[in-house]
């Protein structure tokens, strides 16, 4: 194996030199760092026989596997939103996600599911205030309470949030010693479960076992990927992951589609990449309507509040008005059935 095709394996998994590392070390108990990797990858230093054997054992297809495209309607769903790349939109899609979808009558909780707490800050909440009453997921999966005793209602009561805060972080290596680690958040979801038409999950920008626990929980998987140079990079591999997930333990999970996010219809390369993201996924995957670029999104996170509800009028945002319609026609219960409770 040459450094050249080491470089293109990495950027194929969507990792940059330090995560790579990580993930040979964790699988072949080494030490090695970001700068033996950029050793290999320059051809300044020769591959270990273990670190190539090993690498090839994992190669992953180029497109991914070839998941069913097509989704049976469900009473209710649990949707992850996940992208092991961080900055794709994931926390700004499942907000406001969760908020459209409740303003079309549905009952929704979102699940913050990553120690950084965008989600909760997006709505307004102070995760050190979560830390501090110890009232955020780490204590759903860690410490015995259940989603009710967490759940807050944000924006105005429209839906609820279950937070998190940096203290989660450490459920991600306590996890590791359970029995069964990936099932601990669907096993705590059966109570809460039938009281939501949809629960929506943030995950964290890991394939770790926060990201494993909210696959496994999930009936549907949401993918963002921003529309830059080599959007793709690292789908491969969680589609991989969602394919073993699907076979291992929740056979029932689908891809509900790629959105296509930060989109400026003005860049070429944005154009460009867009059209590559349509073309590698056609009958594969659904990509769904585009979200557009706008500062609207980082202006509302900053304030707490969703896009969706600072400016529902504004055209950037109705790519997720779109969006939650198209989840709301995947249910059965029509919106108005599933408020009164449909048993
Ligand atoms: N459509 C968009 N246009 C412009 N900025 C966006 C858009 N979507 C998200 N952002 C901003 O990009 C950053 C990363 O988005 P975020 O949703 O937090 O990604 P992730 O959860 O995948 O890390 C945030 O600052 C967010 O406000
Ligand atoms: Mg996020």
């Amino acid at each position: 194996m040459t450094g050249e095709e080491l470089r293109a394996l990495r950027e194929r998994r969507g990792e940059d030199q330090l995560g790579f590392a990580g993930w040979l070390n964790g699988h072949l108990n080494r030490r090695y760092d970001r700068s033996r990797v950029s050793r290999w990858e320059s051809g300044a230093e020769r591959i270990p026989q273990q670190v190539e054997q090993f690498i090839r054992s994992q190669e992953i297809p180029a497109g991914g596997p070839t998941l069913p495209a097509e989704l049976t309607p469900v009473r209710r769903a649990v949707i992850a939103v996940a992208n092991q790349k961080g900055g794709v939109g994931k926390t700004t899609t499942a907000v406001n996600l969760s908020y459209t979808l409740a303003t079309l009558g549905l009952t929704v909780l979102l699940i913050d599911s990553d120690p950084q707490a965008n989600a909760t800050v997006h709505l307004g909440l102070d995760p050190g205030e979560v830390e501090m009453v110890r009232k955020g997921l780490y204590s759903v999966l860690r410490g015995g309470l259940s989603f009710d005793a967490i759940a807050q209602p944000v924006c105005n009561g429209l839906f609820t949030l279950a937070p998190s805060s940096i203290g989660l972080a450490a459920a991600e290596t306590e996890l590791v010693a359970e029995p069964d680690n990936s099932l601990v958040l669907k096993e705590k979801l059966a109570d809460v479960r039938e009281r939501f038409d949809v629960i929506i999950i943030d995950c964290p920008p890991n394939l770790g076992l926060l990201t494993i626990n909210a696959l496994a929980a999930s009936d549907l998987v949401l993918i963002p990927v921003q529309t830059e140079v080599f959007a793709g990079l690292g789908v491969p591999l969680l589609m991989e992951t969602i394919a073993k997930i699907r076979r291992r333990s929740n056979p029932s999970l689908n891809i509900f589609g790629i959105l296509p996010t930060m989109y400026s219809a003005r860049l070429t390369q944005d154009q460009a990449s867009l059209k590559e993201i349509q073309a590698h996924y056609e009958g594969r995957t659904r990509v769904l309507p585009v979200v557009p670029r706008a500062t609207l999104y980082a202006q509302a996170s900053g304030a707490g509040r969703p896009a969706v509800e600072a400016d529902p009028n504004s055209a950037s945002v109705q790519a997720y008005t779109d969006l939650a319609r198209e989840v709301a026609a995947h249910l059965i219960a029509r919106p108005t059935e599933a408020r009164h409770g449909v048993a």
